[in-house]
């Protein structure tokens, strides 16, 4: 007990004999800087953590909101139907049957180009992030009528 009275005292003793009120100072920005430094890293760290649970509520609310499910047909030289109407925010997911020879798939305004083999169904998703009208056409040469071969999604 009389110890731990005697450890301060004498610390306050040697720092007086010492006399250097400088490094009395020196400490003291030293300590309150490593406090400023621990207080930040808390702050950036609690700020990742409410960034990250945002982007979760985000990713939920997407799912909940509507995954807008569209069967669709691409023959020569179209796609049926040939204008899609979604709303922004949701996730678009195209179900393309293609009937003949190959075709392709593209939308540039939502970074989209996929090539559709014959015979089969290829599924195109993408977020409708952004409203407007805009085109997707056939980005695979597939005869005569290739360049007709074209569409709209409306995004409201
Ligand atoms: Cu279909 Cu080009």
């Amino acid at each position: 007990m009389t110890r731990t009275l005697l450890l301060p005292v004498l610390l306050a003793l040697a720092i007086i004999v010492s006399g250097c009120t400088s490094t009395t100072t020196t400490t003291t920005t030293t300590t309150m800087a490593a406090k400023e430094t621990t207080t930040t890293t808390t702050t950036t760290a609690a700020t990742t953590t409410t960034s990250a649970a945002t982007t979760t509520t985000i990713g939920t609310t997407t799912t909940t909101q509507a995954v807008k499910e569209i069967q669709m047909t691409a023959s020569q030289w179209k796609f049926e139907p040939n204008t899609i109407t979604v709303n922004q925010g949701d996730t678009v997911r195209l179900q393309i049957k293609n009937i003949d020879v190959t075709h392709g798939f593209s939308l540039p305004a939502f970074g989209v180009n996929k090539q559709l083999d014959a015979g089969k169904t290829t599924t195109v998703e993408f977020v409708a992030d952004k409203k407007g009208t805009f085109t997707f056409a056939c980005s695979v040469f597939c005869g005569a009528g290739h360049s007709s071969m074209t569409g709209k999604m409306v995004v409201e």
